[in-house]
């Protein structure tokens, strides 16, 4: 196992730079995970630390040695891709121990780490089956044991799921949680699906545009985020944003009136409000608006209500009546409000 450090790494394709300064150290058996929106740089870094890309400037170390012209087969990784690219030619227990034959591996030692991968990994039953004879997530669970049977340093995740239905990827993402804390590989996770990052990760780095937006637990993200950004990226249904003016202890527009967390100075600012941290209340009201829309999701409801002129995603209980079109009556708690400088998009902390 290992630590993976990046200094200041840079990449650039001719004359478009991708990635700017990431700078990153991953502890060993640390489970990090890289989120962001497609194209924002995830695989590309990802490929940098395996050695399928070049690396334009900057340090990578992996256990404290610089990788940079290292070959990606003595960096000591495994990487899981989102098209799991078995050799459909090949049995299910030909594709896991393929690499470790190649290296020379004996076959009494091969039989020894089989066996415990193909059981953590359920596929006892599947060994001597072709790829085209699996279903999308019993091929990927192939692939997993691919990369677990290399005992790497390092397991390097790219959009593992993407391909799998929902059921599924909820369910390999559940293997995948007790695999790292069976194995404590360190390991470095791609997703653009922030629930899978704030289910696996121990430290969730948020990209946009090749940079790091914000690093942190998945609950130092959800509970303060430093940007707009992260703040609408993280969260379903998303945050709401109001865009009002700081006015003595009120945040205003007229019509809303909300009382601020802490003394701001006067000007606007755009306030943060996540759809569960809205209570129903007609007497104490802070915000007044009309039901829109609403949807029940099981367990709770999705009201939307405009508020002067906003569309306001409220969670209410699934018992709730709402009619459309009918008015309602809003409380939150001030330390409920995420506060942000609509000109720069960062946090205001008081
Ligand atoms: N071979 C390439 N040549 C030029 N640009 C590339 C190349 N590969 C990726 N890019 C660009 O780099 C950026 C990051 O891509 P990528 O790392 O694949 O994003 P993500 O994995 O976050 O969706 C994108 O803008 C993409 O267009
Ligand atoms: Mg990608």
């Amino acid at each position: 196992m290992a630590t993976v450090e990046c200094r200041s790494i840079r990449k650039a394709y001719g004359a478009v730079e991708v990635m700017r300064d990431f700078d990153l150290k991953i502890a060993d058996q640390e489970f990090v995970v890289f989120l962001g929106p497609s194209g924002c740089g995830k695989s590309t870094m990802l490929r940098m630390i395996a050695g399928l890309e070049d690396i334009t400037g900057g340090d990578l170390l992996i256990g404290g040695e610089r990788m940079n012209d290292r070959d990606p087969g003595d960096r000591g990784i495994a990487m899981v891709f989102q098209n799991y690219a078995l050799y459909p030619h090949m049995t299910v227990r030909e594709n896991i121990v393929f690499g470790l034959e190649r290296a020379g591996v004996a076959k009494g030692e091969i039989d020894t780490r089989l066996a415990p991968v193909v059981e953590a990994l359920g596929l006892q039953v599947y060994l001597s089956r072709k790829p085209t004879e699996l279903s999308g997530g019993q091929q990927q669970r192939v692939a997993i044991a691919r990369a677990t049977i290399k005992t790497p340093e390092v397991f390097l995740f790219d959009e593992p799921l993407s391909n799998l239905d929902a059921k599924l990827r909820g369910s390999l993402r559940v293997e995948i949680a007790r695999l790292h804390n069976d194995l404590k590989t360190t390991s470095v996770y791609v997703t653009h699906d922030q629930l899978e990052a704030m289910t696996l990760a121990d430290r969730i780095v948020l990209m946009k545009d090749g940079r790091i937006e914000q690093m942190g637990t998945p609950e130092e993200i959800y509970q303060t985020p430093q940007t707009l950004f992260a703040a609408g990226f993280i969260g379903t249904p998303n945050m709401n944003f109001l865009e009002l003016n700081a006015a003595d202890d009120e945040l205003t527009d007229g019509a809303v009136r909300l009382k601020s967390p802490f003394s701001v100075r006067p000007g606007p600012v755009t306030v943060g409000i996540r759809p569960g941290a809205f209570k129903l209340d007609d007497g104490a009201a802070s915000l007044q608006g009309v039901v829109e829309r609403n949807e029940f999701h099981g367990e709770t409801r999705l009201v939307t209500v405009r508020v002067n002129g906003n569309d306001v995603n409220v969670a209410a209980p699934a018992s709730g009546r709402f009619k459309k079109g009918e008015t309602v009556g809003l409380v939150v708690d001030a330390q409920d409000l995420h506060l942000f400088d609509p000109a720069t998009g960062k946090r205001i902390s008081g």
